[in-house]
């Protein structure tokens, strides 16, 4: 028999200044710390009940038996509204699903097999590029930026006509500095207009890179050139019910969401990858003979890569202990049931992937990075969401076959020709600015092999 009263939760006690100052400097220390051994709290803050799932039954429950009891809720259209407006990451409904069925076709198997040689294209940019580096630090994030960017626009915009890349990752990187405050007045319950540190420079970056990308769009159009891409896509959906097209906005809601989704994400998971390489040699070592097993020391070719499956594990490892999207969150739309309790509509539901991937009933020392983990034996005899750096459910990330395409393509690139090292320091504590980058820049030295 379901509970329903709310007096029937086990509610944590949290502190609100506690939680809020957390917040503002990083996101993940805000998660209660029980979350990283129980499998459910139950929290109530700023008037509302909040739940945090960390059992993987419990979120195969949520998103993927009752996907219809969720939305995406407040603190997402807050955070990501603005930039992304009512695109693909953000709707929800009809809406939602229209948008996702226009551009599934670009995600196929065998669409995505065809982007293999753009994708190596790429990582050998960006080796050439490394060659005239040889004695020098580079910074990770932004190498791996540069290179994911690359590919992206390439890709899914036929290179992008002209797009200032440097000037774009400037602008993502300011718009989502102030992450933390906008949770933080989220929680509670200011309204959207209220100032914040980097507000204006946010809404100066999101003014830039929609203008950039209405110029995209602009262009395609003046030309007329048929071209078998993400923007030829949007340009041509139609909603199934009403036979509407997309209007240029929307087009761009799209756009931004690819572009930003699309790009961040993989080259974090890159950039942590290669720092934990340069720390763990034997690794290295043992995915360099992959990389020339499955060569033979010639340059990488599209076929090789679905062969590189120690190159997949130590990519997924590096995502357990730094999932790219490290908290992900719903609001219930109606009440449903879950672990014998009515989850109440209006409840907001947080999965903190980055917990859950850190879990003490979950993993055998959690904090070791140990590429072995996804051996298949051992990957099939966890539960399938104990690892879900790509969500779960009608939501899971639909560039999820792209992003481990281009990350294993370009780790064998540009380990077949160097070797990393990196400094003895600790490893820099991970923050969440919506994607989960290093507090400080992850430094990375190449030997030339
Ligand atoms: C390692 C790389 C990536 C990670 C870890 C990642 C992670 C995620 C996660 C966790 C979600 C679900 C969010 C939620 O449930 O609220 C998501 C959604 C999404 N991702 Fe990714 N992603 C990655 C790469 C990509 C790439 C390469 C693309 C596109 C080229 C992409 C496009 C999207 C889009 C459009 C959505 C929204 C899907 C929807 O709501 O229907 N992502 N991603």
């Amino acid at each position: 028999m379901a509970e329903t009263s709310a007096a029937a939760f086990p509610l944590t006690p949290r502190s609100m200044p506690h939680v809020l100052l957390s917040l503002i400097r990083n996101p993940l220390d805000a998660l209660p710390p029980e979350i990283f051994r129980e499998p459910i709290i139950f929290t109530r803050m700023g008037g509302k009940m909040r739940v945090y799932l960390a059992d993987p039954e419990l979120i195969y429950q949520t998103l993927v038996r009752n996907s219809d009891a969720l939305g995406k809720g407040e603190d997402v259209r807050r955070l990501l509204g603005p930039a992304l407006g009512d695109g693909i990451l953000t709707s929800d409904g009809a809406h939602w699903k229209w948008q996702r069925q226009s551009v599934a076709g670009a995600f196929r198997h065998e669409k995505l097999l065809e982007l293999q040689p753009a994708m190596i294209a790429a990582a050998e940019r960006r080796r050439d590029l490394w060659q005239s580096h040889q004695n020098d630090t580079l910074d990770l994030c932004q190498e791996m930026m540069r290179t994911t960017f690359d590919i992206i626009v390439e890709t899914m915009m036929s290179g992008g006509d002209g797009i200032d890349v440097d000037k774009v990752e400037r602008n993502i990187t300011n718009y989502l500095k102030p992450t933390g405050w906008k949770f933080a007045l989220g929680l509670v319950g200011a309204p959207n207009w209220m100032p914040h540190p980097g507000r204006e420079k946010a809404k100066a970056a999101v003014l830039f890179l929609r203008a950039t990308l209405a110029k995209v769009i602009a262009e395609r159009r003046r030309s007329g050139i048929e071209r078998s891409d993400l923007v030829s896509m949007l340009l041509g959906a139609s909603d199934p019910e009403t036979g509407r097209t997309m209007n240029d906005e929307e087009i761009i809601d799209n756009l931004m969401t690819f572009i930003t989704a699309g790009h961040e994400t993989t080259a974090l998971g890159l950039a942590w990858t290669l720092h934990l390489l340069a720390r763990h040699p034997a690794y290295q070592a043992k995915l360099f003979d992959e990389i020339v097993n499955v060569t033979g020391g010639n340059p990488l070719r599209a076929d090789h890569v679905g062969k590189l499956t120690y190159a997949r594990q130590v990519f997924s490892e590096a995502m357990r202990l730094y999932p790219p999207a490290p908290i992900i969150s719903r609001a219930a739309v109606r009440d449903f049931t879950l672990a014998g309790y009515t989850i109440p509509a209006g409840t907001i539901i947080y999965v903190p992937i980055y917990a859950v991937h850190r879990h003490a009933s979950l993993w055998e020392e959690p904090l070791v990075f140990e590429p072995e983990r996804f051996e298949p034996e051992a990957a099939k005899a966890r539960h399938r969401f104990a690892f879900m750096p790509f969500g779960a459910g009608p939501r899971v990330c639909i560039g999820n076959g792209f992003a481990m395409m281009e990350a294993v393509a370009i780790l064998a690139v540009l380990l077949q020709k160097f070797r990393v090292t990196g400094s003895s320091e600790p490893s820099p504590k991970p923050i969440m600015k919506v994607t989960l980058r290093p507090m400080h820049p992850l430094p990375i030295h190449l030997v030339e092999r």
